[in-house]
């Protein structure tokens, strides 16, 4: 495995992998988890090359956000790449992906409006700028994003097609943990109270999808199931959203959607989390449609 700090050897590798082959791409800011190393399996066995970037971006965070607190841990980090296999990983410091005198921000409207745009002002800015560099220094590829940051998939998929970067933009299904929690580098801030906690999110995502499969479809109605289980829990609600999965806004109480997504930020402790739902949930609907059989 190779690892390089420096944009151009990063770039000048992307280019050699892919003269024997293609090349998928994971963007994270390290403290990886399962979930990381499922999207990278994920690029492996959708390419022959993948390329990691390890990078806590500072321009996503906003001045009370923890970017100074944000977990690092590089030699566990590489450890763990080298593990499944990826071809190159790069790590470069905040001084060389902005540069003395940088002056450019990438912003996407109205999918940013709401949800985490709405309560992380200048966050999506950030993550469209800091990705849309590392998509120029990565060259042609297939970059796998992970769902539970539906917003942030969506984003990015608007931006590629709008910018018309040669990327395929895939997402990958939220991995949990065995009692339901999505997989997070921010988990690792919660005590063991707080952790129990922390399972409101999913709990409550899961009451609403159950509803939703049994027939409720008012928007209000599947936001106070979540809202209910957050604050039963302790949590702080940043915001519960019955939303359109493709455009990200708010559904009036009249819609009776077919689709929807439940997305839910919230505080446990000082810890914030978010997680979602897209529904109808297909693993429900696969056990709903396997009972009878
Ligand atoms: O999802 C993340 O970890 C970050 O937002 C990303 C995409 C690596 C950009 O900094």
């Amino acid at each position: 495995m190779f690892r390089t700090d420096d944009p151009a050897e990063y770039r000048r590798s992307c280019n050699e992998l892919r003269l024997t082959g293609p090349v998928a791409f994971v963007p994270t800011m390290g403290a990886l988890h399962e979930g990381h190393l499922t999207l990278m399996r994920e690029a492996k066995r959708r390419a022959k090359h993948v390329a990691v970037s390890i990078f806590v971006n500072p321009t996503q965070f906003g001045p009370n956000e923890d970017l100074a607190l944000y977990p690092r841990d590089l030699p566990g980090d590489l450890d763990k790449c080298r593990s499944v296999g990826v071809d190159v990983v790069f790590t470069p410091e905040p001084r060389s992906m902005y540069l003395p005198g940088e002056a450019t921000r990438v912003g996407v409207e109205a999918l940013t409006d709401e949800l985490c745009g709405a309560s992380r002002p200048g966050h999506f800015d950030g993550v469209c700028t800091v990705v849309s560099k590392l998509f120029c220094l990565t060259g042609e590829c297939t970059a796998v994003f992970g769902q539970k940051d539906y917003q942030q998939l969506k984003v990015i998929q608007r931006m590629v097609a709008d910018l018309f970067l040669p990327v395929e933009v895939v997402g990958h299904p939220i991995v949990r943990e065995s009692d339901g929690l999505a997989m997070s580098s921010r988990n690792r801030y919660l005590d063991p109270e707080e952790r129990t906690r922390a399972l409101s999110l999913s709990e409550g995502l899961s009451r609403a999808s159950l509803a939703f499969s049994e027939g409720e479809r008012a928007p209000r109605a599947l936001e106070t199931l979540v809202t209910e289980c957050l604050q039963s829990a302790g949590a702080v609600i940043d915001y519960v959203s019955c939303a359109d999965p493709e455009r990200l806004s708010r559904l009036p109480d009249a819609a009776r959607p077919e689709r929807a997504l439940l997305a839910v930020a919230a505080f446990v402790g000082k810890t914030r989390l978010i997680d979602n739902r897209v529904l109808p949930d297909e693993a429900e609907l696969a056990v709903v449609a396997g009972a009878g059989a």
